[in-house]
């Protein structure tokens, strides 16, 4: 691995010009952004912590207690439904001697959080409420959890760890397609040994799925129509071969579709990477998110998770065996083709390559990556 003593600022900051370039003269990203501690501790510092994060989603949280937590860095956020019915975001560190107060991914308190250490209690809006044998009285707020800025949008519950809120985060239009309707139905999650990019440049071509994926290339077509390439976002839409309905083993369904967009433009599915780490499949019956976190330079975690519309889940006889099946076996496919991605980008014969034409989404994500990561080195130094 690359060690922060020989990171060489100036080579770095020579390569990534030539990833900005436009796509025909451009070259990938340069081996220190997958392997250099120095770079992921400055992700995290500079684009995770001061980005709006997508932690969990609206639904995750069906009444008053309901909570999520998520690890990101050195930090780990709290997420939970007030006694008022609002959203709140904290450190999930207690006040008193720094102790993780929840453990559990997501779960159910009743009206307090309690630190299972000194018993100190929190009311679910973060006020410090009692600490045994200590006089706190007025002293609620002041030893409060550390709130954090939460917004909502499109479901999706998405937190800042500094500074303050700002502007919302940058999403592409998702109205049409009522993604606040649906209702999670399963979560798959993995651990893959690479760099979080890598997992969000594969997601972004699919160049590699004629060889790769023979069940996906059967349903759809390598070539995609239309682009977006936005400050916040890429993305654009990919057509199912005539015939099948959805990608899932058979390609067959009987889900309700999820809105007029789909149904005006059938066989149509979008794709989005939302910056940094968020990605968004819209088919026509059924939404899965990727979300990758870095867990270091060469691990990430990603949580998948599959999105119906409610009378779907409801209907009797409702299995999503055909679809998650699909989706397990090509995200493994992926991991696959990531892990060896990240062997050989940790290798000394490694040479930033060419972009293919079908790449531009996984350019446009490169791309607006090494402008932020030149930025930030002039900013750090
Ligand atoms: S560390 Fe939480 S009550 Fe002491
Ligand atoms: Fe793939």
């Amino acid at each position: 691995m690359t060690t922060t003593s020989r990171l060489d600022i100036d080579a770095l900051v020579t390569a990534l010009a030539n990833t900005c370039t436009p796509l025909p003269q451009a070259r990938m990203l340069p081996a220190a952004v997958y392997t250099a501690d120095e770079i992921l501790a400055l992700e995290y510092r500079a684009l995770f912590a001061r980005g709006w994060l997508p932690v969990a989603c609206v639904e995750d949280f069906p009444a008053k207690g309901s909570f999520v937590t998520c690890e990101i860095a050195n930090a780990c956020i709290l997420v939970v439904r007030d006694t008022a019915g609002a959203l709140q975001a904290f450190h999930n560190v207690c006040r008193h001697r720094g102790a993780r107060l929840v453990t559990e991914a997501r779960g159910q308190l009743r009206s307090a959080i309690a630190c299972p250490y000194h018993a100190w209690r929190y009311g679910l809006d973060g006020r410090l409420l009692s600490a045994p044998q200590m006089d706190v009285a007025g002293q609620g707020e002041t030893l409060a959890l550390a709130g954090l800025p939460l917004v909502t949008q499109a479901g999706f519950v998405f937190v800042k760890l500094e500074g303050e809120a700002g502007a919302p985060p940058a999403l592409p239009d998702l109205s049409r397609h009522g993604l606040e309707r649906l209702r999670s139905v399963r979560k798959l999650d993995y651990t893959v040994e690479c760099n979080w990019k890598i997992v969000c440049q594969n997601y972004s071509e699919c160049y590699h799925c004629p060889g790769v994926h023979p069940q996906l290339h059967r349903l759809s077509d390598l070539s995609g129509e239309g682009f977006e390439d936005e400050p916040g976002y890429n993305g654009g839409p990919m057509r199912l071969r005539p015939g099948f309905d959805t990608l899932s083993v058979s390609g067959r369904s009987d889900w309700a579709r999820l809105g007029p967009d789909t149904a005006s433009a059938p066989g149509l599915i979008h794709y989005y990477l939302v910056y940094p780490n968020l990605m968004l499949g819209i088919h026509p019956d059924y939404l899965l998110t990727h979300r990758v976190w870095p867990h270091s330079s060469a691990r990430s975690r990603v949580d998948c998770e599959l999105f119906v519309l409610p009378q779907t889940a409801d209907a009797r006889g409702f299995d999503a065996g055909d679809v998650l099946d699909f989706w397990d076996l090509t995200n493994r496919q992926d991991w696959a083709l990531c892990e060896r991605v990240q062997a050989g980008v940790s290798s000394l014969g490694y040479r930033p390559g060419p972009y293919h034409p079908s790449e531009r989404c996984v350019h446009a994500f490169d791309r607006r990556y090494a402008q932020w990561l030149r930025s930030a080195l002039r900013e750090a130094s």
